[in-house]
């Protein structure tokens, strides 16, 4: 992309109305508008960073077994009614009616939605274990919205639901999400720490959130500081090994990881007095196993292998996806903007002619363009005449990891700057090493 033909309105001053980094430097780069309280527009450059956390979660449900399917928005109230949750639910969600009087809701989540496909359509143990799962928007009436896009009323979320015919089955499901979540964290550049969480109104032990530890969290979350020394990193994993999965949830959920709602003074107390912590986090997902709750209230039922019929064991399992993008630039930024973690940045890289016009800068800048392109790469190029104070400060605004930059005086030694956003560190070297070094880079990212 060349920014002279983007559509990038970028803020020159900071926004009034935002509270957090994350927000202001979504406003100042020119990736979302709001449209209403908590309902925002993702413009070109957000949009792309949020197709690009999208794809992530795509390929490592899909890794895991997870059947991708999409569900509509607006839902019909009969089947909330059948779980009893059409009133529970309150008013955080948005009720419609149609023309014919007929009561609608804009789905908070998916549950009963997914579990009356189920019935419909599944009657045996033999179809069994099924995960089907979407990424969708969901509108939940927040009393606050704030902070952007990460409490917003319309948001975009991946469900995923379980169905298996034992607890132990669901219970096998539950671990394969969480490996999962850990590798799609850890491939946009975050540490998320499964920390065990309220169980709600439906009890039990089998739900934990998933946090990114930040100042601006909004959870209140204790731990034992060896929980931050835990990656997944690029272990293989086999997603039908039953023991394979329980040892990751082992190794991962067995140090002391709480969040308020489920904090324990006397069992935090015989944490190691060095490694105790206090801090703040953003909650990005969450796993929850909650047995034959919506399958006994609808009817979700299969015939077993004794060819008794009995209600399917199942379990939701959320991920933010549009918080997501508010919780990595908390985590990765500096006074001067977003620094985008190479898994979800918006371009592989941007190219800064410092002058605009020159015709040996100007057909340089084109040459690399296009070789960052044939090798499949994304460059956004700052062909605009402007100072070169002006482009680095766009560039550093918007986060690319990586820049070249190309100028006249470099050029006569045949060479062009190559810079890190993250360390700042620059390099120079012809223009082919730059791009065998971005492509290197990326290799096996993009
Ligand atoms: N209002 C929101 N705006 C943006 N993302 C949200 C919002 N509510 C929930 N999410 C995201 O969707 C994921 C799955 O939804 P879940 O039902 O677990 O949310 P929740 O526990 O009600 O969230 P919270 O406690 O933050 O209100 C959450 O982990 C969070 O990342
Ligand atoms: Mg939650």
């Amino acid at each position: 992309m060349r920014l002279s033909r983007y559509f990038l309105p970028v803020l020159k001053e900071n926004p009034s109305e935002a509270q957090i980094v994350s927000h202001r430097l979504m406003l100042r780069a020119g990736m979302i508008k709001q449209a209403s309280a908590g309902i925002y527009s993702w413009l070109p450059l957000g949009f792309k960073v949020l197709r690009k956390i999208e794809n992530i979660v795509h390929e490592e449900q899909q890794r895991a077994g997870h059947i991708p399917m999409l569900m509509p928005t607006l839902q019909s109230a009969d089947l909330w009614r059948e779980s009893g949750r059409y009133d529970d639910y309150g008013e955080e969600m948005l009720r419609i009616k149609d023309r014919h009087g007929r009561d609608m809701l804009y789905g908070p989540t998916n549950e009963e939605l997914i579990t009356d496909i189920f019935r419909s359509h599944v009657g045996s143990y033999k179809d069994l274990p099924l995960t089907l799962y979407h990424i969708q928007w969901k509108f939940r009436d927040e009393i606050r919205p704030r902070f952007g896009v990460m409490r917003g009323r319309e948001f975009f979320m991946k469900d995923g639901y379980n169905f298996d015919l034992t607890k132990e089955d669901a219970l096998h499901a539950y671990n394969r999400h969480l490996v999962s979540y850990l590798r799609t964290y850890e491939r946009m550049g975050l540490q998320a720490i499964p920390m065990r969480a309220d169980g709600g109104p439906i009890g039990g032990d089998y739900t934990h959130e998933f946090l990114v530890l930040a100042e601006t969290g909004e959870s209140e979350v204790f731990y034992d500081s060896a929980v931050t020394d835990l990656t997944f990193g690029d272990r293989a994993i086999d997603y039908d090994s039953v023991d394979q999965c329980a040892a990751v949830l082992e190794e991962f959920t067995s140090k002391y990881a709480r969040t308020d709602e489920t904090h324990d003074e006397a069992l935090f107390a015989e944490v190691p007095e060095a490694r105790q912590r206090t801090a703040r986090g953003i909650e990005v997902g969450q796993i929850f196993y909650f047995g034959t709750k919506y399958s006994e209230a609808m009817g979700a039922k299969v015939q077993g292998p004794d060819g008794k019929t009995v209600p399917v064991h199942m379990g939701s399992h959320g991920i933010g996806v549009s918080r997501l993008l508010g919780a990595i630039i908390e985590a990765s930024h500096d006074d001067k903007g977003i620094i985008w973690p190479e898994g979800v940045t918006p371009f592989h890289a941007g190219i800064v002619n410092l002058k605009q016009g020159d015709e040996e800068a100007d057909a340089a800048c084109e040459a690399l363009y296009a070789s960052l392109k044939a090798l499949g790469l994304d460059p956004l190029y700052d062909d605009r005449n402007e100072r070169a104070g002006g482009k680095f400060a766009t560039m550093d605004l918007l986060g690319l990891p990586w820049r070249i930059t190309v100028g006249p005086r470099g050029l006569k030694n045949g060479v062009v700057e190559l810079t890190s956003r993250r360390t700042g560190d620059s390099e120079e070297m012809p223009p082919e090493a730059a791009v065998e070094k971005i492509a290197q880079i990326y290799a096996g990212i993009a």
